[in-house]
């Protein structure tokens, strides 16, 4: 296992790429399931978690090839497999995408539920409802979800839940409903940018959906999808982990491959914090060198400020002047980076759905473990920020979703090394391999 030590103090400067979008690229690959056409797809980031989704659709007949660039050719070999067994979508929740294409085309599908992870329980109710509403008969048995279905058939599917919609249980539902018959409205459907990115795509391949980027999509049928080439959008949750690496550190940097009308949230809460962000020729350029200021803010989906920036900014938060509370509507007991953030010497005091942070005139480098995703990139920033080393253990959580966060990092200033994690052997403990006995 690998982590990360972080020597912290330097301000960041200097300009790096954005990569393509994860959360763009899981959904995408999962619905060329739905096309009988050979699909190519470009900058498509080299992650665990795409991986991941490549070896998943190997094992339902699709052929994935990918070049060095990003670049990767997609296409359907075989229609007969219908089961995502447990071993492959375990490791990754999103593997749930293909529940969707799988029924549509192949009539069957046989999907390990994905289960809970460190940012809460999270159900697939909604996607469930969906795929009956537009007639499958769904059921769970056994730990896995069986849908079945001759011809998939259009209705209207309303996907509000308890916090919002759903982003992965839209997508479920927009593809399948491609090749349903007749007409499918989806309300209260996800409007983030990496569902519009899956709607342009799904056109490409020939099917008719309106109102992308609205919480009505209204989808057509087709008979058959065929291939297209297509680019993913760029990763927004990325970019705002890099605009806040400047922020933390009071640094300037110049980021390319963004677009800044998907991070218009996180835009105002840095600039009001008095982080400069403005667009140059071809580049955005973000610059934390002036006075920072506490602010409160709020994750909620799309054009909220999104869930997967809130530890970042927490991080943040942490490190400027005032008080501020930051709540998640969308992940309400999405704070486990909080406690780790105290190891840091930061103040921060957790609610329900919310902490409240009080900026501190330093962070300290301290041993720190990565919980998820983004709780990882928050740690790294924060150990940007500290005096001293910060070792972020677990950085396995990172490389799910972000493509060499640390070689961006490094060609900013940063001193970030990946080592390889030997933790010591405390007496009475276990060392890395050995077993204990039972009994
Ligand atoms: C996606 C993103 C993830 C992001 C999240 C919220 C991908 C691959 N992942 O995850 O990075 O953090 O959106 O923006 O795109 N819920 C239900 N019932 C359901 C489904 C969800 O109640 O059937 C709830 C969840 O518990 C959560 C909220 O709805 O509180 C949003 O979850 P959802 O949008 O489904 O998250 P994902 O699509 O899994």
């Amino acid at each position: 296992m690998d982590m990360f030590v972080v020597r912290g103090g330097r301000p960041l400067a200097g300009r790096v790429r954005v990569s393509g979008a994860k959360n763009a690229a899981l959904p995408l690959l999962a619905a060329t399931i739905l096309s009988d056409g050979v699909s190519v797809l470009h900058d498509v980031p080299d992650l665990v978690d795409v991986r991941s989704m490549e070896r998943l659709l190997a094992s339902l007949g699709v052929s994935v090839e990918r070049n060095d660039s990003g670049t990767t050719q997609v296409g359907v070999v075989d229609e007969a497999p219908c089961i995502a067994d447990y071993e492959l979508v375990r490791r990754m929740r999103a593997s749930i995408c293909v529940l969707g294409p799988l029924v549509a085309r192949r009539g069957r599908a046989v999907v390990s539920l994905p289960g809970g992870c460190n940012i809460g329980t999270r159900p697939i109710d909604l996607h469930l409802a969906g795929l009956r509403a537009l007639g499958a008969e769904v059921e769970t048995r056994n730990g896995y979800v069986v849908a079945r279905a001759d011809r998939l058939v259009g209705a209207r599917v309303d996907l509000a839940g308890p916090n919002g919609t759903t982003v992965t249980g839209t997508a479920n539902v927009l593809c399948a409903a491609t090749l349903a018959e007749g007409r499918t409205t989806i309300t209260s459907a996800a409007r983030e940018p990496e569902i519009v990115d899956l709607g342009r795509f799904l056109v490409g391949l020939g099917a008719r959906v309106e109102g992308l980027g609205t919480s009505e999509l209204t989808v057509d049928g087709v008979e058959r999808l065929g291939g297209t080439e297509h680019v993913l959008v760029p990763d927004r949750i990325e970019a705002a982990t890099l605009m806040i690496a400047a922020a933390i550190t009071r640094g300037r940097v110049e980021l390319d491959n963004v677009e800044l009308e998907h991070l218009g949230s996180v835009v105002e809460v840095l600039r009001s914090t008095g982080v400069v962000v403005r667009e140059s020729d071809d580049a955005i350029v973000v610059d934390g060198t002036g006075t920072l200021r506490a602010v409160d803010c709020v994750a909620r989906p799309f054009p909220g400020v999104p869930t997967d920036v809130q530890a970042q900014l927490t991080a943040l938060l942490a490190t400027v002047p005032g008080q501020a509370v930051v709540r998640d509507d969308v992940f309400p007991e999405r704070f486990m980076h909080a406690a780790e953030l105290l190891r840091l010497g930061a103040d921060v005091r957790a609610g329900t759905g919310s902490v409240t942070v009080r900026g501190v005139s330093r962070l300290t480098g301290a041993n720190v473990m990565a919980s998820d995703l983004r709780a990882s990139a928050a740690l790294v920033l924060a150990g940007l920020a500290a005096e001293g080393e910060t070792t972020v253990r677990r950085i396995y959580h990172l490389d799910r979703g972000y493509e060499g966060l640390e070689v961006k990092l490094r060609a900013l200033g940063a001193d970030v090394e990946r080592v390889v994690d030997v933790p010591a052997a405390v007496p009475g403990e276990l060392v890395p391999g050995e077993r204990r006995q039972a009994g």
